[in-house]
C-alpha cells in the first residue's frame, strides 16, 4: 500500500501537470453536470448570507467562484496544496467582483492554515478522496468551523442501480481515460482517478468518519444516479 507521503507527492504532481486542462476536461467529461452538483452543494450552505466560508482543496476555484455567486456579501478562502491549479484558476477569475472575494492560499488540508472557530461553512468538492490521512483532514475541517458550522463534501460514489453500474464502469475505466489523456497528455491522472473513486470508502464508512471528527447531523445526498453524494455534517 501507498505510504501517506507517497500519495501526497503523486497526487501533488498529477494535478501541477494537468491544472491548465482541468476545466476545460471537467465540462467535457461530466457534460457540465459538475456545475449543477457544486450549485446543489452550495444551495446547502444558503442559511449563512454572510460571513467566511473555507473551500478547501479549492483547485481552480469553480466552488469558490459558485459560493461567491451565491451569496453577494460572502468570503471564500480557497485551499488547495497544488499551487498551479491556484493559479490555473486564479488566471482564469471572470472579470467582476467576485475575485475581490476569493483569498486562494497554498495549504494542506490535513493542516489547515487557519484558526480554530472562524468559518460558518467547509467545503470539499473531489478533494476529500484524494487526501492522504482522510480522518485527520476530517478532524481539520471540524476544527476549523465555528459552532453550528456546516460541513459539505461533494465526492463521487459508486451506483448501485444494475444498469447504470456497468456502463459508469466502462466509462471511467476506459472512455475518460482514453479521452482525457488525449487532451491533458497525461493518461495516469486520469487512471488514478477511476482507481481512487473504487478504492474510496463505503458512504456508511465516511459517515462514520465524520461522527468521529465530532460532526453530528451526519447524512448523504445521491446525485445523478448516486454517481456523486453530497456528505452533510454540523458542528
Ligand atoms: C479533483 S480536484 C477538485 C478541485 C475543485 N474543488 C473542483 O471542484 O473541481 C482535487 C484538488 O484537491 C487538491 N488536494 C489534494 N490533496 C490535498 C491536500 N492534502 N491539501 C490540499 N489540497 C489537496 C488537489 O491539489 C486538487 O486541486
Amino acid at each position: 500500500m501507498q505510504q501517506p507521503e507517497d500519495k501526497k507527492k503523486f497526487v501533488q504532481e498529477k494535478f501541477s501537470s494537468i491544472s491548465g486542462k482541468y476545466d476545460l476536461l471537467n465540462s467535457l467529461l461530466s457534460m457540465q453536470i459538475d456545475k449543477y452538483w457544486r450549485w446543489k452543494t452550495t444551495r446547502l450552505l444558503q442559511q449563512f448570507t454572510d460571513g467566511q466560508v473555507l473551500d478547501l482543496c479549492a483547485g481552480t476555484l469553480p466552488l469558490s467562484l459558485e459560493l461567491t455567486r451565491q451569496q453577494k456579501k460572502r468570503r471564500v478562502l480557497a485551499v488547495d496544496f497544488c499551487e498551479d491549479m491556484l493559479r490555473a484558476g486564479v488566471k482564469a477569475l471572470p472579470d467582476d467582483e467576485r475575485k475581490n472575494r476569493i483569498f486562494p492560499v497554498c495549504g494542506d488540508g490535513e493542516m489547515i492554515p487557519a484558526p480554530s472557530d472562524t468559518f460558518w461553512g467547509c467545503t470539499v468538492a473531489f478533494g476529500v478522496r484524494n487526501l492522504a490521512r482522510t480522518q485527520q483532514g476530517l478532524d481539520e475541517m471540524h476544527r476549523i468551523l465555528k459552532p453550528t458550522g456546516k460541513l459539505l463534501i461533494l465526492e463521487f460514489s459508486r451506483p448501485t442501480n444494475l444498469l447504470i453500474k456497468p456502463l459508469y464502469s466502462l466509462y471511467l475505466n476506459k472512455v475518460l481515460p482514453a479521452v482525457a489523456g488525449l487532451v491533458s497528455g497525461d493518461k495516469e491522472a486520469y487512471e488514478y482517478l477511476a482507481s481512487s473513486i473504487a478504492a474510496f470508502y463505503e458512504p456508511e464508512e465516511l459517515l462514520a468518519m465524520m461522527r468521529q471528527a465530532g460532526f453530528s447531523s451526519v447524512q448523504r445526498k445521491p446525485l445523478t444516479f448516486g454517481i456523486v453524494s453530497i456528505y452533510i455534517g454540523v458542528k
